[in-house]
């Protein structure tokens, strides 16, 4: 079995989702939801879906080993980003090399980077003109955005699409390939 721990700073309809998909599974767990926003959505999913929840300020996350300390405590085998905001430290990326794993919701190398989260992201694709967008899950690095890619799915992007109509196709695509390529992953 596969345990992993879901790292989110709001809605966490991707961690919900990444739950349910793998609520039955023989492979895999979802064990932990772990949160930076006391207010976040994923904190009543997390209720809601019997997960346990760990909330976290900036200091825990960044000057002590206590994440690290509760992941591998729990034997987490690998960390999932959906929609979490800060930079991963270094002592965790040390702790799970090529075992964390972010989705954007652009195509990387376009519109990532420090800045480039929610709808940012969208309305920068909007404003460029561009005719496509997507979503890239990644392995991550100490750069934003930087690690390297594992999947890329695009959708298009039309002249009349708002940034709130790419959002929507852009989240259809999270929720159905996120668990899909997470399972594929840990498959090899
Ligand atoms: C998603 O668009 C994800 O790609 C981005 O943040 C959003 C999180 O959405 N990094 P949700 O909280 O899973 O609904």
């Amino acid at each position: 079995m596969k345990k992993i721990a879901i790292f989110a700073s709001g809605s966490g309809s991707n961690a919900e989702r990444i739950t349910s998909y793998f609520a039955d599974s023989q492979h895999v767990s979802v064990d932990l939801f772990l949160s930076n926003n006391p207010n976040a959505g994923v904190i009543e999913r997390g209720r809601r879906l019997g997960i346990p929840t760990v909330l976290f300020d900036k200091k825990i996350f960044s000057q002590t080993n206590k994440i690290v300390d509760l992941l591998q405590n729990q034997q987490i085998d690998f960390v999932i980003l959906a929609g979490f905001l800060w930079l991963i430290p270094e002592n965790l990326i040390k702790a799970f090399p090529n075992k964390i794993i972010n989705i954007h919701p652009a195509l990387l190398p376009k519109f990532g980077g420090k800045g480039m989260w929610g709808h940012a992201v969208h309305e920068a694709v909007v404003a460029n003109g561009e005719t496509e967008s997507g979503i890239t899950i990644h392995f991550v690095n100490e750069r934003y955005d930087e690690g390297k890619v594992i999947f890329q799915a695009k959708c298009e992007v039309l002249p009349s699409d708002s940034p709130d109509d790419v959002a929507h196709k852009v989240q259809l695509l999270e929720h159905k390939y996120f668990p899909e390529v997470i399972e594929k992953l840990f498959a090899k």
